[in-house]
């Protein structure tokens, strides 16, 4: 296979290059090997077992943010953790948490990670840009990739530079999106006969999101199960996050699920565990806060944050507008085709940070 090599960014002076290389033509539940060549020296061989289409499970993780620990004291310790030994802290607790989870399930066939791989966000900072490739690096360096497929959205932690879309290689980038983020585009790919469809949810048009869900249904029809994967949950159980984006994104993304019988929404971002009943929208529209609803998060979210802080009426009333659900199905345990939507938040993975409920 050839790939491609591509100029990322420039820190400090040294230039990051991003290598890429698309493998397809595999056949199922097969063993196959691959080396990577480095410096011009090939590198020890590793296993690659693909599996079965029609009997898989994924793992599905929440927000590893590894350098999110910054600040805590480790037991036995008076010392705060500076920014790269939170990295180095939480990479060793993503490495443990993956290989516990695949040493209990070892039919595990591919990772889901609803965004904030990372903790540091960057931006213009050249400092700051290479303390977030210390956490890429982190991340990435979890034995168990070197034979685990991964599918990972955009976190909030992830959309601010070019390195997201710069350390993974997406199917299917859905590059029409207009108000996309620099980390890059939603995507979708399929997996026996089930669509994952994964948005980047920290782009508050949610008329992209709906061209994407509906380009990604019309292209398989036939998929038994639709599952979307975002970042910003939208009925989670956080104290900081229901309030903020999830107001934004939850009157304008429920009725797009409906529409297009989505089955189940896989989300992160609050990293607090919650699952809800079977959820439909409240069938209402609602057309107010025009002004958010085509922003991107870490723009206009600041100034919305900031109203809701200071202006208990306006918090009032916009909490009022969003308190839209239907409970369509209070069946637990397994479900077979059941009404509406089942939304879950998973917590943090590697332990890095916590919210209060
Ligand atoms: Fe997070």
């Amino acid at each position: 296979f050839k790939g491609t090599c591509t100029e990322g960014t420039v820190i400090n002076g040294v230039q990051y290059y991003s290598n890429k290389v698309t493998a397809d033509g595999f056949e199922p539940n097969t063993t196959y090997y691959y080396q990577v060549k480095l410096n011009g020296k090939w590198q020890q061989a590793h296993e690659y077992k693909t599996g079965d289409p029609h009997n898989f499970s994924f793992m599905y993780v929440g927000d590893p943010q590894i350098g999110a620990s910054k600040g805590q004291v480790p037991n036995e310790s008076a010392v705060e953790q500076s920014e790269d030994v939170a990295a180095r802290n939480d990479a060793y607790n993503w490495n443990k948490t993956l290989n516990s989870a695949l040493a209990q399930h070892p039919e595990i066939n591919f990772l889901v990670s609803p965004g904030d791989q990372i903790n540091e966000p960057a931006g213009n900072n050249a400092e700051k840009h290479l303390l977030q490739e210390y956490e890429y690096s982190g991340y990435l360096s979890a034995t168990a990739f070197r034979n685990l497929p991964q599918a990972v959205a955009i976190g909030n932690h992830d959309c601010l530079t070019t390195s997201y879309q710069n350390h993974f290689n997406v199917p299917n980038p859905f590059t029409a999106e207009t108000n996309s983020t620099v980390a890059g585009h939603g995507y979708y790919y399929t997996y026996g006969s089930a669509l994952f469809i994964v948005i980047n949810a920290n782009n508050y048009n949610a008329a992209d999101h709906k061209a994407l869900v509906e380009k990604a249904v019309k292209e398989n029809p036939n998929a038994k199960w639709r599952i979307v994967v975002m970042h910003q949950d939208i009925y989670g159980s956080g104290l900081d996050h229901s309030d903020s984006d999830g107001i934004i994104l939850r009157n304008q993304l429920t009725p797009i699920f409906d529409a297009n019988d989505i089955d189940v929404v896989l989300q992160g971002h609050d990293h607090t565990y919650a699952r809800t009943y079977q959820l439909t929208s409240d069938g209402k529209q609602y057309d107010d806060f025009a002004e958010y609803k085509v922003a991107q998060h870490g723009q206009d979210h600041k100034v919305l944050d900031n109203k809701l802080k200071s202006d208990s009426a306006f918090k009032e009333y916009y909490t009022s507008q969003n308190r839209c659900y239907t409970i369509a199905d209070m069946k637990q345990g397994t479900l077979v085709n059941p009404e509406g939507v089942f939304y879950m938040t998973s917590n943090s993975a590697t332990g890095s940070k916590f919210y209060n409920l």
